[in-house]
């Protein structure tokens, strides 16, 4: 089957979130399948540009229709990517190339993107590579299952498209004039993109893509209510008969605690008692806290972000680093009253917090290894991949009972038995508290079921091997139509 992914960011190229990780993992598990080809296009930003690792060449260039503008675009191949993937970027210095800082976050971002949907389609077109299914990802490609149906049908007759929603809160919304001004559709497609007297490229995806996925099944059934759909749960719910939620997994290549390169000692389900002591005595050294191996240690690696349920973490902290003997380790940056509130507890409390207000990878997986418990109390969560990689290290998830969180952090039960983690059901800091509470119990009055525990959620599958079948069974459905 031909495949064309298309995306905003994709390790190791280019990467703010969980969708980064994903567009590594999905499509080199989903060209491992015999009979696949895929296509992987991503913008090529100034920080892709200027990595000498990344060697590319010139295949095609083109202009592309903008409502009254025509824009350049170049379509670069990578060279030297070693799986089957193949990589192209598309060039365009003034929207990606001479950009600086971060990739989202410019006044034009909805221009952008719907020249980047527009450009992937006509750069397919120039490769002559005509997919049997597009599948694209976020409110960034969103606008491509509707200039395939408006646009592009003589040129891709019976390519299907699947539009994969891993955060409904950013929609791509640009003002009503945006339709003729830039996106250039014929007149009958206004209705499909109008949202209160907007264009809304997230919604117009919605109804013209062949199928929706998301990236969890519990989320797929929460967007239906409005707490979840940021204002598009009549549209999701409309839609519902072709949505479906897919769980992601992780790359269990990268993430291993047998093999990471930036682990002080490797381990696995069998030995991990030593060696996650060690790493945890190593890491409790580097982050400056005292070397305790019978303190448990709670750590989170985080965009320091509202829905991330940071709010209960503030609310019952000081309570639990009273009354437990414990100590909590923040990795993470964002917005800037949960980064005062972390350092001003780690002041208070020196041997007790430590807080790394930065972005570290390296840092990222010594906490995974290092750490026993691992907190993620977000306040919605498509589908979060850090819960996993923490399991995938043994060390043991509490986390709120939402989205991909419930889907891969099964309860355990009252007597520590079955169960891959802690949950709590409603949004609040009493709840989390008591389900911390309980976790810190099982690690101080039986280490034996402790450790059963992080056996437990070290054997899990979380490779990418079951959600590409997944995705394929959708893929085969749609050609069928
Ligand atoms: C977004 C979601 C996150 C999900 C990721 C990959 O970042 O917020 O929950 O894991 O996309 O799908």
């Amino acid at each position: 089957m031909k495949i064309a992914i298309l995306a905003s960011e994709g390790a190791p190229y280019v990467k703010s979130g969980g969708l980064g990780d994903v567009m590594e993992a999905l499509p080199a598990a989903l060209s491992r399948i015999p009979g696949n080809e895929v296509v992987l296009i991503l913008p090529y930003y100034k920080k892709i540009k200027e990595n000498p690792a990344f060697q590319v060449e010139l295949m095609a260039q083109y202009e592309v229709q903008l409502g009254w503008r025509r824009q350049y675009a170049g379509l670069m191949a990578l060279n030297n990517r070693a799986d089957g993937v193949k990589v192209y970027f598309v060039d365009n210095n003034y929207y990606f190339g001479h950009r600086p800082g971060a990739i989202y976050g410019d006044m034009d971002d909805s221009e952008r993107y719907a020249f980047f949907s527009r450009a992937c389609l006509d750069g397919l077109h120039h490769l002559g590579f005509v997919p049997d299914v597009i599948q694209c990802n976020d409110w960034q490609t969103a606008m491509v299952p509707t200039y395939l149906r408006a646009m592009y049908r003589d040129k891709f007759p019976d390519t299907k498209c699947m539009y994969t929603i891993h955060n409904i809160e950013y929609q791509g919304w640009a003002n009503a004039g945006f339709f003729d001004d830039v996106l250039g559709l014929p007149w009958e497609y206004r209705g499909i993109m109008d949202m209160n007297h907007s264009v809304n490229m997230m919604k117009g995806a919605i109804e013209t893509a062949d199928l929706v996925t998301t990236v969890s099944e519990t989320y797929s059934r929460e967007l239906m209510y409005p707490y979840f759909a940021h204002g598009l749960d009549g549209i999701i719910s409309d839609a519902s008969w072709k949505l479906t939620g897919i769980t992601n997994g992780i790359d269990v290549g990268t993430f291993n605690p047998e093999t990471d390169k930036a682990l002080p000692a490797h381990y696995n389900a069998d030995s991990f008692v030593e060696g996650k002591a060690a790493c945890k005595a190593a890491l409790q050294k580097e982050v400056g806290l005292p070397v305790k191996p019978d303190a448990p240690l709670m750590v989170m690696v985080t965009r320091l972000a509202g829905h991330k349920g940071l709010d209960l973490l503030c609310y019952i902290a000081r309570r639990l680093l009273w009354e437990e003997n414990c100590q909590l380790l923040i990795l993470g940056t964002g917005e800037p009253q949960f980064e005062n509130f972390f350092k001003e507890l780690a002041a208070e409390f020196p041997d007790q917090v430590a807080a790394k207000i930065t972005f570290d990878l390296g840092l990222a997986s010594r906490i995974y290894a290092g750490g026993d418990i691992y907190l993620m109390p977000s306040k919605s969560e498509p589908c979060g991949l850090s819960q996993m990689n923490a399991m995938r290290y043994g060390t043991v998830p509490v986390v709120h009972a939402t989205g991909g969180l419930k889907d891969t952090v099964p309860p355990v039960d009252e007597f520590g038995q079955n169960g891959l983690g802690f949950t709590f059901q409603s949004y609040n800091g009493d709840d989390f508290y008591a389900a911390v509470k309980r976790c810190l119990n099982l690690y101080n009055q039986d280490r034996e079921g402790f450790r059963n525990l992080q056996y437990r959620d070290m054997c899990q599958d979380f490779s990418w091997n079951k959600p590409a079948s997944r995705y394929m069974d959708l893929f085969h459905r749609m050609l069928g139509w």
